[in-house]
Parts: structure tokens; sequence; C-alpha cells
């Protein structure tokens, strides 16, 4: 094989790589979400303006991995009990800002869940 060839589809190949590495690290998911809510309603999530504000992915996703549904997945599989994630990322985190006296999100059941 020519050499300079040889060379050149190495070099492809390394770029096309690292480019589907970049891609896949830069997947944010969805500026807005809606999460599924059961008979309370969905609740329509601001994840961008989260992810602006909390910066660490793993906050959140420390529970639930970066895949669309996931956390109704993993109720349904039985990994994770139901409002879980509602009281002990959701509620928790704005009611601790709103102790603090900081702009904080919604804490009662309708302006979260909508019908
Ligand atoms: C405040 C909590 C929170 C933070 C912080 C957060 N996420 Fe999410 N993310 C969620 C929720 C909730 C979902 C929706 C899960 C579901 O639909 O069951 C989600 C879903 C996703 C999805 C899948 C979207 C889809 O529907 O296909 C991706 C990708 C994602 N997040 C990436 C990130 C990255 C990257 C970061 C950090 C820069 C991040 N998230 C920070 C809460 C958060
Ligand atoms: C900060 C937003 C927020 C508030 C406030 C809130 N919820 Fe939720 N709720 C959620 C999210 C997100 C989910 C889905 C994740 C989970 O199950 O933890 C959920 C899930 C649920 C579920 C389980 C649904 C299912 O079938 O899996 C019920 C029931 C529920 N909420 C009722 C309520 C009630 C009643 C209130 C008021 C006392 C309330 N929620 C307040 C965000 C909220
Ligand atoms: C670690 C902290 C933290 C967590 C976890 C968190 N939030 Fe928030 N949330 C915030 C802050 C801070 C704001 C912005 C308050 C403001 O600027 O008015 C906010 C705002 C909101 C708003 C109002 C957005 C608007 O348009 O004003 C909604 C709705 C919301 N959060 C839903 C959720 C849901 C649903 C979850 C769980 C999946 C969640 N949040 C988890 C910190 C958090």
């Amino acid at each position: 094989m020519n050499r300079n060839f040889f060379v050149i589809t190495l070099v492809t190949a390394l770029v096309v790589g690292l480019c589907l590495a970049a891609a896949h690290a830069a997947n944010q998911g969805p500026d807005r979400i809606d999460i599924f809510g059961g008979q309370s309603g969905n609740v329509p999530f601001p994840h961008a303006q989260h992810q602006d504000r909390i910066k660490e992915c793993n906050v959140c996703h420390s529970v639930f991995p970066q895949e669309t549904a996931a956390i109704e997945k993993m109720k349904e599989a039985g990994m994770l009990k139901p409002k879980k994630v509602m009281n002990l990322q959701c509620i928790k985190c704005h009611k601790e800002d709103r102790k603090m006296g900081k702009p904080h999100g919604p804490v009662t059941c309708k302006t979260c869940h909508v019908k």
C-alpha cells in the first residue's frame, strides 16, 4: 500500500472519531422536557435553564441516565420509586433556595403538574 494513502486514511479516521466523541459529549438534551407526572398531569421542565444555573449534570443525573424518558422507564422497571426525583431533587432544591431567600422554582403541585 502507498504510504501516503495509509497516513491520510489514518488521519481521516482519527478526525472522524474525534468529531463523533465531541458530538456525543455535546448532547445537552432538549431545552424543555415534558416529564411524565401520572394522574396529577405532566411536568413541563425547563432543562436548559437548570443546566445554565446548576452546571454539574450529576446533581440530577446521578439518579437517572441522560436518556429520553429515563425516569418513566426506571419507574416502570421498579428501579426508582414514583415521586423520588420529585421530592429528593426538584422540591428539595426549590425549598432550600426559598429558605435562603434566593430565586427558586415552584413548590406547589399545580405550579409543576399541568393537566
Ligand atoms: C435539575 C436537574 C437536571 C440537571 C442539572 C441536568 N439534567 Fe438532563 N435531564 C433532567 C431530567 C428531569 C431529564 C428528563 C428525564 C426523563 O425524561 O425521564 C433530563 C434528560 C436529559 C437528556 C435526555 C433528553 C431526551 O429526552 O432525549 C440528556 C441528553 C440530558 N438530560 C443531558 C444533560 C446534561 C449534559 C446535563 C449537564 C450539562 C444535564 N442534563 C443536567 C434533569 C437534569
Ligand atoms: C417542582 C415540581 C413538582 C412539584 C412542586 C410537585 N411535583 Fe409531583 N412530580 C414532579 C416530577 C418531576 C415527577 C416525576 C418524577 C418522579 O416520579 O419523581 C412527579 C411525580 C409525581 C407523582 C408520581 C406519578 C407517577 O405515576 O409516577 C405524583 C402522584 C405526584 N407527582 C403528585 C404531586 C403532588 C400531589 C404534589 C403536591 C403536593 C406534587 N406532585 C408536587 C414534579 C413536581
Ligand atoms: C439543585 C437545584 C434545583 C433542582 C434539583 C431543580 N431545580 Fe427547578 N429551579 C431551580 C432554580 C434555581 C430555578 C430558578 C428560579 C428563578 O430563577 O426564578 C428553578 C426553576 C424551576 C421552574 C420554573 C421555571 C420558570 O420558568 O420560571 C420549574 C418549572 C422547575 N424549576 C422545575 C423543576 C423540576 C421539575 C425539577 C426536577 C426534575 C427541578 N426543577 C429540579 C433549582 C433546581
